[in-house]
């Protein structure tokens, strides 16, 4: 039935995106898994491969901490058939004062810049076109106290005690970002037939987003780890692939998904004024208009 469309995953090396990739490529849709290592995309190819072995899939290595590389990835994807779903799912939890070799903090570069200059560059190739975009974000409820300071988005100051919860609270502003930006991106596409939704895919076991985990945090994602009956990569990929391909959710958009419900987040990722000074920011930094 969705035998030729596109799916572009990002994050489809790992965890919930390659769950996404792998149940996207079950239901028939051409997949690009977009990571930034040759051996471990090719890994995660096989991985699907043996499981749906029609897969129709093609490899795009992108470091998306790094705009050069964003854009490259862009101008790649908009030069084939324009793209039916993207799905913006790559995230890392970094130390803080990790900085890109563009001199951009690596967490806010991966989890909020890529997607923001992804997503608005492959809006002039898919022009009149139907295209679903989902943004994975995280918890609304966690993510309530963690609000975005807009004057500080590589998050200088404010990371709290102790030092270990630092590379998580920054992590969290930027998940904050993604819902933000899905519901700016949503009202400029107003008229348009691109639709973008964000999604919380759960507290997951079996990823590799706990790994820089330090100190008390690091014991904690342990636990969650062994924990018997903690969902897997395939529950949390569930509302993602629902969003990008149900018909329940046709025309749907600029809203946030947990388990297939619309969940509201917290009023300050939904002011229209922060997001669009968000917005306005993000441009600067990509070096695209407002
Ligand atoms: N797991 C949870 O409980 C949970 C909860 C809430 C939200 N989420 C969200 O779910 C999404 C997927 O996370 P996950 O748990 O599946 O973690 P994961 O296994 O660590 O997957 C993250 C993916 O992002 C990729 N990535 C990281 N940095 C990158 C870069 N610079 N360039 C290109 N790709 C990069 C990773 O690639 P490599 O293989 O190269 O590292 C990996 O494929 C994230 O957006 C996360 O915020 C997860």
């Amino acid at each position: 039935m969705h035998q030729h469309r596109r799916a572009v995953i990002t994050g489809a090396t790992s965890g919930i995106g390659e769950a996404i990739a792998r149940l996207l490529a079950a239901e028939g849709l051409a997949v690009v898994m977009v990571g930034r290592g040759e051996e471990r995309l090719r890994q995660a190819r096989r991985r699907i491969l043996s499981a749906v072995p029609d897969a129709e899939l093609s490899l795009e290595r992108a470091d998306l901490s790094l705009l050069g590389d964003v854009r490259a990835l862009a101008e790649r994807l908009a030069a084939g058939p324009p793209p039916d779903v993207v799905v913006s799912n790559a995230a890392v939890v970094a130390d803080a004062a990790e900085l890109t070799s563009e001199g951009l903090q690596r967490t806010l570069a991966v989890n909020h810049l890529a997607p923001y200059l992804l997503l608005r560059s492959l809006v002039p190739p898919i022009g009149a076109r139907p295209a679903r975009f989902v943004v994975v974000g995280a918890s609304p409820s966690a993510l309530a106290r963690a609000p975005v300071d807009l004057a500080d988005l590589s998050s200088r100051r404010g990371l709290g005690f102790p030092p270990s919860v630092r590379p998580f609270v920054a992590y969290g502003r930027t998940k904050n970002m993604n819902a933000m930006f899905v519901y700016a991106l949503a009202r400029r596409l107003a008229g348009s037939r691109i639709t973008v939704n964000g999604v919380h895919p759960g507290i997951i076991k079996g990823t590799g987003l706990g790994r820089h985990a330090r100190g008390a945090l690091r014991v904690f994602d342990r636990l969650s780890q062994l924990r018997p009956f903690s969902p897997g990569p395939d529950d949390g990929a569930d509302t993602p692939v629902w969003l990008a391909t149900s018909p329940r959710v046709e025309g749907v958009t600029g809203r946030f998904f947990v388990r297939r419900e619309q969940v509201p987040t917290a009023p300050h990722t939904t002011d229209a004024e922060r997001c669009d000074r968000l917005w306005a920011e993000s441009a600067r930094l990509v070096g695209l208009p407002v």
